[in-house]
């Protein structure tokens, strides 16, 4: 059912400002965003170049772009609608299902925008603390379920703890909430090489949102989609803006889909040098946590301030995610280039010596 918007309690700039987004990132290493550090597709930037007036001047059309996203996604078009990104595409479904009052179930710590978006809406938010090895958990979740929840998120992997979900785990949420709305973020699937879309038409209630920001990396280019059963498509057709997407955008991700040789790529370079970091840190006594995703999360314990100065003095910007429930002496780090992870490794290890 669709339901009314209420009127913000909150503001999202709010929540943003306790986010500590780098304002002037220009000529820095940039590790705190979860970016992709190797750029994008040279595809991308040649067809950029090539866009004609007509494209410019007129309204953008989908369909030849929806054909090919859902042809990459083996799914149907029906299957899928485009948004300004996977945070519109996020904030779409919970205006849309979500009102003042209900009740969400949150794993946290998770990405900011389930909270937030919550408390726009008004509705009431159910925290679920992740396991303190950061795996997900699953047990307290089905715990808290029942005929109240409204919604139900999961971030796979998630971010900041780049931990995975098990598919059997989401399985169980998904037959357990049976009338309840499951959104799964996917938005690092590419580097975990595992998705639940296949489930689209198995659970009505399962909707899932991707990116091209992440291992296509398009961040700038801002687009996102939804996956989900065709009914709720529909419903959710009627409250995306009819041109929600911008043509550069589209011209942008069909390059992108030309060139899936560029995300294999950049996700075996991620692997690689995931590894390396993970290692290189270890070694020097500092706990780290698995990751499925482009980032990782460390531990500085009480060094954790000085660590994080020095690296912002170095121009190497990385996130504090320290005030996060688990996350205590926590930094989260985007895995870039040999070369910034070699200059990142040095620099904390000349720190902590
Ligand atoms: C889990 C998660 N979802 C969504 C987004 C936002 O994606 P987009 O750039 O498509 O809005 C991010 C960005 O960091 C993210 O980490």
């Amino acid at each position: 059912m669709l339901k009314r918007i209420v009127k913000p309690k909150a503001t999202l700039q709010g929540v943003i400002k306790k986010l500590h987004l780098n304002s002037d990132r220009k000529d820095k290493i940039k590790l705190d965003l979860n970016e992709n550090l190797m750029g994008c597709s040279l595809k991308v930037i040649e067809a950029l170049k090539k866009v004609t007036y007509d494209e410019i001047s007129m309204y953008p059309e989908y369909d030849t772009f929806i054909n090919k996203l859902a042809s990459y996604l083996n799914l149907e078009t029906n299957n899928l609608i485009l948004t300004n990104g996977a945070d519109e595409a996020l904030r779409v479904i919970m205006d849309t299902y979500l009102d003042k009052s209900d009740e969400i179930i949150i794993p946290i710590p998770t990405f900011y925008i389930f909270e937030s978006y919550s408390e726009i809406i008004g509705a009431k938010k159910k925290f679920v603390y992740y396991n303190n090895d950061l795996s997900f958990p699953v047990e307290n979740i089905l715990e808290k379920i029942n005929d109240n929840t409204k919604m139900i998120t999961i971030v796979n992997p998630n971010n900041p703890t780049g931990t995975l979900v098990e598919r059997q785990d989401i399985i169980r949420i998904l037959e357990k909430a049976k009338n309840s709305i499951v959104l799964i973020d996917e938005a690092y699937f590419q580097f975990s090489n595992k998705s639940c879309r296949d489930l689209i038409n198995s659970y009505n209630n399962l909707i899932i949102v991707q990116t091209f920001s992440k291992g296509f990396g398009l961040a700038g280019v801002r687009l996102g989609y939804i996956i989900s059963n065709e009914d709720v498509i529909q419903n959710l057709k009627k409250i995306v803006l009819p041109f929600e997407v911008n043509v550069l955008s589209i011209i942008a991700g069909s390059a992108a889909l030309d060139d899936l040789d560029f995300v294999d790529h950049y996700v075996n370079l991620v692997r690689g040098n995931r590894n390396y970091l993970l290692a290189e840190l270890n070694k020097i006594g500092v706990r780290t946590y698995p990751s499925d995703a482009n980032f990782i999360v460390a531990n500085f314990g009480e060094k954790l301030d000085v660590v994080f100065k020095e690296l912002n003095g170095k121009n190497i910007l990385v996130n504090n995610v320290s005030s996060l429930p688990l996350l205590e002496g926590c930094l989260r780090i985007a895995v870039g280039t040999k070369n910034q992870m070699e200059t990142l490794v040095n620099e904390i290890k000349d720190v902590l010596n």
